[in-house]
């Protein structure tokens, strides 16, 4: 029989069911243990990932998308390798968005992003996905099964994301079909694979670019002329490609994430006829819940930094040129963070201190329309779906069920989920 410690997180498929138990493995060594395939530190304790996540300066987020893959690309020498990572930067897979970058740059572009991301326009946005809920689901409803990924969280994770950005509503059709042929989920667990996925939305370049070419040359009133003419901190205008990288970017970090929280949060709901009756009848649960699913099926498996200088974590040894990863889906069943933390506890008081959306500098700039997207969802669907129940025909009967997971080390995620219900309205 196969142990743990002979199976390679990274590229096992046997772990992509059920990666809890390995999880576990690995926080019962220790809360920072080295994985013995790749050498990369392995953070499962919620105070020591909190501690990474605070400390960008001795932990680097170059390296944040992809972990150990392509591996470093120079021999890391002596404590401090900050200078080194400067030289190699741009050779880090996806080294264009700002996930990888440092203060002070990071901190200049994120700037770009709070602009885009006021009060206002996520107010705006939030009147948008209850439309959109509507018409996604008007698209399907009545047939009474759907396979809910496709019919629902994929459109409509994208399609809140074209609007906030301001993308004309004439335009969404061919963002859904663009994206939809080519999205590619980062981290694959086929390496070739995993390494072929240098820039996921590079198709989307060219549109954002000349979106904010012409909204640069003829400003108008709209969203995206507000993102186009926005400056840096320091009052420079930034380069085209600065601005289209940043809008290109939520699409990457917000879709598939996105379509996974829904995703587990519809099977947790078809699974638990009576938690969904609990919730259609005490709507004001609804935000907790979807806390709780965060915490339980964390969408982001995996998140990595490169160690700049030699330090310690947890009382181990971390020597600079370390590749650490915090495993949120571990972190967040810390036991000594989350009292019986694989049950799901729909009333579980501190779930909101789940680290699910990161913590520090880089923490999830959309986690406000996340929670959104999923509230807005979840009162649409107990609206208009009665009796949500498993297709037994496609996923086994009960206590017999066969879900397939998205094969990769980055992402928690359903790629298929088939629902039955009544249409209700
Ligand atoms: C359930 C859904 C989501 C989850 C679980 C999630 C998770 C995360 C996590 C863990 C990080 C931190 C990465 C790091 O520190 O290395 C992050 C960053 C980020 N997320 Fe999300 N995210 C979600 C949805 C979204 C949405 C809807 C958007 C925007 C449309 C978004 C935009 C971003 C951006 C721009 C960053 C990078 C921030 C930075 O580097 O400063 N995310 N997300």
């Amino acid at each position: 029989m196969t142990t743990f410690d002979e199976i390679d997180f990274f590229t096992d498929q046997s772990l992509t069911a059920d990666p809890y138990p390995y999880f576990e493995h690995l926080r019962a060594k220790c809360p920072v243990t080295r994985e013995p395939h790749h050498g990369v530190m392995a953070v499962t304790g919620y105070d020591e990932a909190v501690e990474v996540y605070r400390d960008p300066d001795t932990y680097s987020s170059v390296n944040s998308p992809m972990g150990p893959f392509p591996g470093l690309m120079f021999e890391p020498e002596g404590d401090d390798i900050s200078a080194q990572i400067e030289q190699h930067r741009d050779a880090f897979p996806l080294s264009e968005h700002m996930i990888t970058f440092d203060p002070p740059r990071h901190t200049a572009h994120r700037h770009l992003l709070k602009r885009l991301l006021t009060p206002k326009r996520l107010k705006e946005n939030e009147e948008f996905m209850w439309r959109l809920a509507d018409r996604q689901l008007d698209t399907f409803l009545e047939r009474g099964e759907c396979e809910f990924i496709g019919a629902y969280a994929q459109p409509f994770a994208l399609l809140v994301i074209a609007d906030l950005l301001g993308v004309p509503e004439e335009d969404h059709e061919l963002f859904r079909m663009l994206l939809k042929t080519e999205s590619q989920v980062p981290g694959s667990l086929d390496k070739e694979q995993a390494m072929a996925v240098s820039d996921p939305l590079q198709f989307l370049v060219e549109k954002f670019t000349s979106y904010v070419e012409d909204r640069r040359a003829g400003p108008r009133d709209d969203v995206l002329t507000g993102m186009a003419t926005a400056p840096f901190p320091d009052g420079s205008i930034p380069e085209v490609i600065d601005v289209v990288r940043v809008a290109t970017f939520l699409f990457a970090a917000g879709q598939e994430t996105t379509a996974r929280l829904l995703a587990s949060s519809l099977l947790i709901l078809g699974e638990d006829p009576a938690l969904q009756q609990r919730l259609r009848a005490e709507r004001e649960r609804i935000p907790n819940f979807v806390e709780e699913v965060l915490r339980y099926e964390s969408p982001v498996k995996s998140d990595f930094r490169l160690a700049r200088r030699s330090t310690s974590l947890g009382g181990v040894d971390v020597p600079a040129g370390t590749t650490v990863m915090i495993v949120p889906g571990a972190v967040n069943r810390d036991p000594r963070r989350f009292a019986c933390p694989a049950e799901f506890q729909v009333d579980r008081a501190n779930v909101r201190e789940h680290i699910a959306f990161g913590r520090g500098v880089h923490t999830c700039a959309g986690a406000p329309l996340a929670r959104a997207e999923a509230r807005v969802s979840l009162e649409r669907i107990l609206d208009r779906m009665s009796e949500i129940g498993i297709s037994e025909k496609v996923h086994g009967p009960q206590g017999a069920r066969t879900y397939n997971y998205e094969p990769t080390f980055i992402l928690r995620g359903l790629n298929e989920l088939h629902l039955e219900y009544t249409p209700a309205g």
